[in-house]
């Protein structure tokens, strides 16, 4: 369905999401004719923008690519972009956005419906719904609908995710809020349930009678891009483990909730995070980059980066083992890992069969041991597609077994995509759907399991850098699985 008539406001709009993101995307929607007739775009940030932002916006779309520079509605949609300066601290200017945006309504028929996006530094998440909220602009009733989107993190730890949590849950209803995970807007993650729930013979296979263990890879071959002072007091438990990894970890483990709406798959997702044990310090591995060579080029270690300490124990590498205490996972280990400057850009699930029971095909005395597990890797990016490894028999006289592919490509079935994944995020928070943003519980819980990691991390000094730039990080993340007779598959 199409939303109905509305502006969408972007804080931080002079950042780099907005252009590279946010407006792509909105611009997608509007090629598939999902946007209202009646809609405005307004970014907002600091500095005075006003004569270059829409042209700007337009490179950014073009940039994007799939979009003709001809096409009759781009210039209709970037006619409809607009720019408000104000400080984030300023009550006169909240006073004037409001006016601005009234007359906007007027201008373009959007009858008060705003979705606010706060693409700005964490520390002003708070203050700007309290602003909204002190100068009439986040109230709801029967006639328009405000709705807030927030972009991670999500605090940095369970305390500071509680009291972001309740401090905007002072201004705004549960339901207005929108916490986007842009891993969710992933064609691939979102595929993870249809895969599992819309075909009939994965599901009943899918647990702890068949499934040996699960691994969940997100490796970057990428460094921190210059983000020196964000990455380090974030480092990638916080930046990429809690966050994007656990929310695939919830698609590929959850219970099939009845219906694929909001409360239901919230309900379900909340009930796997919730299963997990504590995860005891043992069970962890940490590693931050020295200086190796990716993709043929030298590349400097973390603590020679732009503003990094020299010393910094900052971890850009996070492993860990989890256990899902529930009726279907009880006994399968979740292996799950995040890093920066390892080998190659792959995002992946790869799921472990258990052997058959018996190898009937060598002489006697050979142990279905000898038998290869069957492998599903449902590959998130790049290539996505899902790969299913299984073992055939080699042409020839006698029955020799080699391990072959079933392959789906992405791009072969259905083309290449140039969406970004902000699309559909974009389009269910003007739907007011919700049910692939994260919730509260759901981020304090998965804050709740993390946190005394990070606390043991923190009072436990490490001896880095402990992995080279370009490989698969640090020793003792594959220790962590040899101790169990496994290895990381990549
Ligand atoms: C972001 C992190 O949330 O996700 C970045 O802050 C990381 O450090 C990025 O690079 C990864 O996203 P993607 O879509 O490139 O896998």
């Amino acid at each position: 369905s199409i939303p109905e008539p509305c502006i969408v406001v972007i804080f931080g709009a002079s950042g780099d999401l907005t252009k590279r993101k946010l407006l792509p995307a909105l611009y997608h929607l509007e090629q598939a004719n999902l946007l209202p007739e009646n809609f405005a775009v307004v970014g907002v940030a600091r500095r005075d923008l006003s004569a270059t932002f829409a042209p700007d916006m337009k490179d950014g779309i073009l940039k994007g690519g799939g979009v003709d520079e001809k096409e009759e509605k781009l210039g209709k949609f970037i006619d409809r972009v607009k720019y408000f300066a104000t400080e984030f601290d300023n009550d006169e200017g909240f006073e004037k956005l409001k006016a601005y945006l009234a007359d906007l309504d007027k201008q373009f028929g959007t009858k008060g419906n705003r979705l606010f996006y706060l693409a700005v530094a964490p520390e002003f998440f708070a203050d700007i719904t309290h602003r909204l909220g002190n100068h009439g602009m986040t109230g709801e009733d029967g006639d328009h609908w405000v709705r807030v989107i927030i972009e991670k993190p999500f605090g940095t730890d369970l305390e500071s995710a509680k009291k972001l949590n309740s401090e905007i849950n002072q201004v705004l209803k549960e339901d207005q809020i929108f916490r986007i995970d842009h891993y969710l807007g992933k064609e691939t993650v979102q595929n993870i349930l249809v895969f599992r729930f819309g075909n009939g013979i994965f599901e009943p296979i899918w647990n702890r009678n068949y499934i040996d263990h699960i691994q969940i890879t997100a490796a970057e071959s990428i460094g921190i891009e210059g983000r020196g002072p964000f990455y380090e007091a974030a480092g990638a438990l916080r930046d990429v483990l809690q966050n994007h990894v656990m929310e695939v970890l919830s698609f590929v483990a959850m219970e099939p909730p009845d219906v694929f709406e909001s409360a239901p798959v919230r309900i379900e997702k909340l009930k796997v995070w919730k299963a997990i044990s504590p995860i005891p310090v043992e069970n962890t591995a940490r590693g931050q980059y020295g200086p190796g060579n990716v993709d043929g080029e030298d590349v400097k270690g973390y603590r020679q980066e732009d503003r990094v300490s020299p010393e910094s124990q900052t971890e850009t590498f996070a492993a860990m083992k989890l256990e899902i205490d529930n009726w279907r996972w009880a006994g399968v280990p979740f292996y799950i890992r995040a890093g920066k400057r390892l080998k190659t850009r792959v995002t992946e699930v790869v799921i472990t069969f258990k052997r058959p029971p018996l190898h009937i095909f060598q002489g006697s005395g050979a142990g279905a041991e000898q038998l290869e597990p069957n492998v599903l890797t449902l590959r998130i990016q790049p290539d996505d597609g899902i790969k299913l490894k299984f073992g055939a028999k080699i042409p020839g006289p006698t029955t020799n077994i080699a391990q072959v592919n079933m392959n789906f490509s992405y791009a072969e079935a259905f083309g290449k995509s140039s969406a970004n994944g902000y699309e559909r995020l974009l389009l269910d928070a003007m739907l007011g759907d919700g049910t692939l943003f994260a919730e509260r519980e759901g981020v304090e819980t998965t804050w709740a399991l993390m946190t005394p990691i990070l606390e043991a991390w923190k009072a436990q000094k490490k001896d880095f850098p402990n992995y080279d730039a370009g490989s698969w990080g640090p020793k003792e993340a594959d220790e962590l699985l040899e101790r169990d007779g496994r290895a990381w598959q990549a």
